[in-house]
């Protein structure tokens, strides 16, 4: 049997893991006499940038990876790093949802020997830290850790902290050892990944919401028959209902978890203070790189949209 392997950076606990238990049992049920999945969770195979050039090479298959981690391979993904891009939850799942637009998106790897293939909610990302962050003048000289993707640095220094970007894996142990201040992610980072054990503070500033993208290796997946493309389509499609039923019940749960058994302090701030210091940022970037122009138009138009409830 052919092994399609599939690299993950979260554990067994999260709502991608179970996705892709879905996508393994769908793809065996239907192609089991010549296939078999083999998921690879915790960074096993290393961190995401890693994971993707073993995508690339077709060392393994499959990969899930924020949309962060995939700019050094086509930099129009920088757009979702942008913060405050979608200015509600519902212009974000409209413009991931709106298939035939994001599959010029998807397209842009290719030439690197990558497709992406469906996407996952991740909710939103905030600022947590050993000391609490209230207003945005609290983030100044902060060494905070970012994705290793340029546009997330940019943004971290525009808000006035020190980004320090490094893999998921690192995290923990560097703020423990006080190498950095802190980090940003979504609550998941609490709980599934220890994180509330040695950040005590999270922060509701609400920068962005990144999506996490499965990205496969082109060549293997245009080795496949039409018939066997679709299972895996559909395998892929599967994969993203069952993640993002499983985000929506554990976000609160991880909330409850972090506030409750592990002493984090939740905190609500003025959002439109942190806005206000890195939207200058968005005139910067698009001039910087014109690829995300167009798409970016798009997602304020699907703002629009969204803020007067069509
Ligand atoms: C989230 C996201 C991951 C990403 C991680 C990070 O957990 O789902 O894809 O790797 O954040 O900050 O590195």
């Amino acid at each position: 049997k052919r092994i399609i392997r599939v690299a993950l950076s979260q554990s067994e606990e999260h709502p991608e893991y179970k996705g892709m238990e879905t996508f393994k049992k769908y793809v065996e049920e239907k192609l089991g006499d010549k296939y078999e999945v083999q998921l690879y969770p915790n960074e096993l195979l290393g961190g995401q940038t890693k994971a993707i050039e073993l995508t690339q090479t077709g060392a393994i298959d499959f990969t899930i990876a924020g949309t962060p981690n995939l700019e050094i391979f086509a930099d129009v993904y920088e757009v979702f790093s942008m913060p405050y891009l979608f200015t509600s939850e519902d212009a974000y799942f409209a413009a991931m949802n709106d298939t035939d637009y994001m599959n010029k998106i998807y397209a842009s790897t290719e030439d690197t020997g990558l497709q992406v293939v469906t996407w996952y909610n991740v909710g939103t990302r905030n600022f947590y830290a050993k000391k609490a962050i209230n207003t945005p003048d609290d983030l100044k000289g902060l060494k905070m850790r970012v994705q290793q993707s340029p546009a997330s640095i940019k943004m971290c220094n525009a808000f006035g902290a020190a980004a320090s970007p490094m893999s998921f894996g690192e995290v923990y142990t560097e703020i423990q050892q006080g190498v950095i201040d802190g980090a940003e992610n979504n609550e998941l980072a609490l709980t599934n990944n220890k994180h509330g054990e040695v950040a005590k503070y999270y922060s509701y500033n609400k920068h962005q919401m990144v999506p996490d993208m499965l990205v496969g290796n082109l060549k293997f997946l245009e080795s496949l028959s039409p018939e066997e493309y679709q299972v895996f389509k559909d395998a892929a499609a599967l994969s993203t209902e069952v993640e993002m039923a499983e985000w929506d019940k554990c976000v609160d749960e991880a909330k409850d978890i972090a506030q409750n058994q592990m002493g984090v302090e939740f905190i609500d701030v003025d959002v439109d203070a942190f806005k206000q210091k890195v939207l200058p940022l968005h005139e910067q970037m698009l001039k910087e790189n014109p690829k995300i122009v167009d798409v970016y138009n798009h997602i304020q138009e699907i703002n629009e949209k969204a803020k007067e409830g069509k």
